[in-house]
Order: C-alpha cells, then sequence, then structure tokens
C-alpha cells in the first residue's frame, strides 16, 4: 500500500504520517502549506506542495508514486473564521473534498479515510454521543465536516471504494515537541498563550448545567489519534474490505474546562486563577463521545490521559514559544 496523505504537514497529519511510516506502510504528504510545517514530516516522507483543490496535481500524484489509498486531513478548520467566510470553507472543505474523491475514482483508488469531527453533532443533550445521535452542525465548519461524510459515502458506493470517517473529539498533546499543535485555536495552547502572556486563563461560563458550572469536553491525545488512525487503515486494506464506517474517535471521559484549566496551572507551575467570562454562543454545556464503536470495529481504545496531553503540549508550547 502506498498512502497520500493530504494536511500532512499540519498538526494531525504529521502525527499520523509518522506513525504509518513507522508501522511499515509507505506514505507521501500532500499540503499547501497554509498551516502546515514541513519539518513536521521526517525527510524519508515526501512533502508535495500544493492543494487538494489542484486535480492535475492529484492525478499526476496518485501515478507517479502508485497510490493505493488516501487519508484526507487537509482543511480549514476554525469555527469562527468559517461563520464569518462560509463560502471560503464550502470551497476548500467539500469543494476540495469532491475534486479529491473525482481523482481517487478515476485512479481506481479503492480505500479513503476522512478526517470529520465532533462539530457535526452540534448542541446534543445527551451524557454520551454515540454514531446515532443525530447530527445538528452549528457552523458553516461543522456544516462542511458533516456534508463531506455524505460525499465520502456516496462516493464511496458509486465507485466501490472502502470509506472510514473518523469524528474526533477535543484533541491535543503531542508525541513529541516539534510535533506540537502551533495554532491557537483549542482550549489547551488558548490556556498557555495567556499565561505566556502573563494573563490568568479565562473560563467562558460557570453557570452551565454541569457538576462545576463549567462546559465539559472529551480530550484525546493526538498519538491515540494517530492510532485509531492507523488502526482505521488497517480496516481498510483488511481482505475484503467494503462499505463504509463512521465512528467517534474519544474517550468517554468528561473533563470540565475549570478541571483542565487547574491541572494546566498543575503542570506549567502558573496557578493564578482563572477570570470567569460571560458564555461563548453556541458552546455546548456537553459534549462526551461513546468511544464503544471504536473499540468494536477497530481494536482501539485511547491509552492516553489528560495530563499526558497537558504535558505534552506544554513541552511543544515551550520549544515553540518560551516560557
Ligand atoms: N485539531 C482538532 O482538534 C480537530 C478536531 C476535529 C477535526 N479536526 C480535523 O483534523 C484535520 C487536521 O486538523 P489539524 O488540527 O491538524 O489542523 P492543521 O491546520 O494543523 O492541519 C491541516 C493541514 O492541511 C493543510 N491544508 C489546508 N487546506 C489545504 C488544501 N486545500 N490542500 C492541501 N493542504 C491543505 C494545512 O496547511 C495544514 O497543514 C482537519 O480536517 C480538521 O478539520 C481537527
Amino acid at each position: 500500500m502506498t498512502w497520500l496523505i493530504t494536511g500532512g504537514a499540519g498538526y494531525i497529519g504529521a502525527h499520523v504520517a509518522r506513525i504509518m511510516a513507522d508501522a511499515g506502510e509507505r506514505v507521501i504528504a500532500l499540503d499547501d502549506l497554509s498551516a502546515g510545517v514541513p519539518h513536521r514530516l521526517p525527510t524519508d516522507i515526501p512533502l508535495i506542495q500544493g492543494s487538494s483543490l489542484d486535480g492535475e496535481l492529484l492525478k499526476r500524484t496518485f501515478a507517479e508514486h502508485t497510490v493505493t489509498g488516501v487519508v484526507h486531513l487537509a482543511a480549514r478548520k476554525q469555527v469562527g473564521e468559517s461563520v464569518a467566510q462560509p463560502t471560503h470553507y464550502y470551497q476548500e472543505n467539500v469543494g476540495g473534498l469532491a475534486t479529491l474523491l473525482e481523482a481517487v475514482a478515476e485512479a481506481g483508488i479503492e480505500r479513503f479515510l476522512f478526517s470529520s469531527s465532533a462539530a457535526v453533532y452540534g448542541n446534543p443533550d445527551v451524557d454520551l454521543i454515540t454514531e446515532d445521535t443525530p447530527c445538528a452542525p452549528m457552523s458553516p465548519y461543522g456544516e462542511t465536516k458533516l456534508t463531506g461524510e455524505w460525499l465520502v459515502r456516496a462516493a464511496g458506493r458509486a465507485h466501490g471504494i472502502a470509506t472510514v470517517c473518523l469524528r474526533y473529539f477535543n484533541v491535543a498533546g503531542a508525541a513529541a515537541p516539534e510535533l506540537a499543535d502551533t495554532g491557537v485555536f483549542n482550549v489547551v495552547p488558548m490556556v498557555f498563550d495567556r499565561l505566556t502572556r502573563d494573563e490568568a486563563p479565562r473560563i467562558f461560563g460557570d453557570d452551565y448545567p454541569t457538576p462545576d458550572g463549567t462546559c465539559v469536553r472529551d480530550y484525546i491525545h493526538v498519538a491515540d489519534l494517530a492510532e485509531a488512525h492507523l488502526a482505521a487503515a488497517r480496516r481498510l486494506t483488511a481482505a475484503g474490505a467494503t462499505g463504509d464506517l463512521t465512528v467517534n474517535i474519544g474517550r468517554g471521559e468528561g473533563v470540565s474546562v475549570r478541571e483542565l484549566v487547574t491541572l494546566i496551572g498543575e503542570v506549567t507551575g502558573d496557578t493564578r486563577p482563572a477570570i470567569v467570562e460571560p458564555r461563548r454562543p453556541g458552546d455546548a454545556p456537553r459534549a462526551v463521545a461513546s468511544a464503544a464503536l471504536a473499540a468494536k470495529e477497530l481494536g482501539w481504545t485511547a491509552r492516553r490521559g489528560v495530563r499526558e496531553m497537558v504535558e505534552s503540549a506544554w513541552r511543544g508550547w515551550r520549544l515553540h514559544h518560551g516560557g
């Protein structure tokens, strides 16, 4: 098998590329470097600089490298930006996927893995979110992920491509400091950013109907997430693999924002109290995955805890930002 990993120079993509290469798969990466960092990839993984919207480049790449499977992570991922620029998000995330699937079908590639997100669920009022929980995304970003899943499944059926959609919950941590998330869009780097600026962490709302009043999330270590991709890739390459699978990738354990901020204080040694600000519109009180289907279908369960996520993320933050 040779796998093309789109978004392979990104935070999650580089983890996936490395773990798959370490497991003996042939891997090449494609990334337009809009957010990617080339040196996240070891030199033995070729990086093609270009966009998933460039059908000709995809065609050439598939032929030159005899690609037999695709892991599609390339996407724009900022919820707020997607609200301000919905057409751009649909063009990149849905248009890019359609172009890619067309090239995949034309090249006769039969395995496809898609990066989806818990954002497809929106704000469901359930204790554990299962894959049968109705989807109601609350942002154009979430809509592009849900539309993407529909497109992946429809193309799979039409062209005989076996597909897996992984719905990631809140990704954190780093397998090595140089692989850390360099963006400041998720809660862990956001708190690090505040502390590095000598400012108190912010908590948006402490009057939610949760045990300590702050929002509860399901955090997943990026190294566990990368292992889930390897498990999904192995499922796709098993003899006779057909059809589609859509599965949550989380730990099935809720951690409140206040618990997370306290843990970050312990790890960084900066225990200044958080400031509580008003709720942000659209934040669900609780979003925790049922991890049962992933265990059953992929034989995969997360192994790393939240402290390991925060510690490894902090090592990465200090490498990139000091502190
Ligand atoms: N980080 C999270 O918490 C999270 C949660 C759920 C889902 N996801 C999804 O996981 C995937 C990877 O996210 P990430 O956190 O690693 O983000 P990231 O921004 O670090 O990685 C995305 C990569 O894709 C590249 N890219 C973007 N558009 C492209 C295009 N049209 N063609 C080629 N390359 C392109 C970027 O340069 C970047 O390297 C995305 O699809 C994202 O929506 C992430």
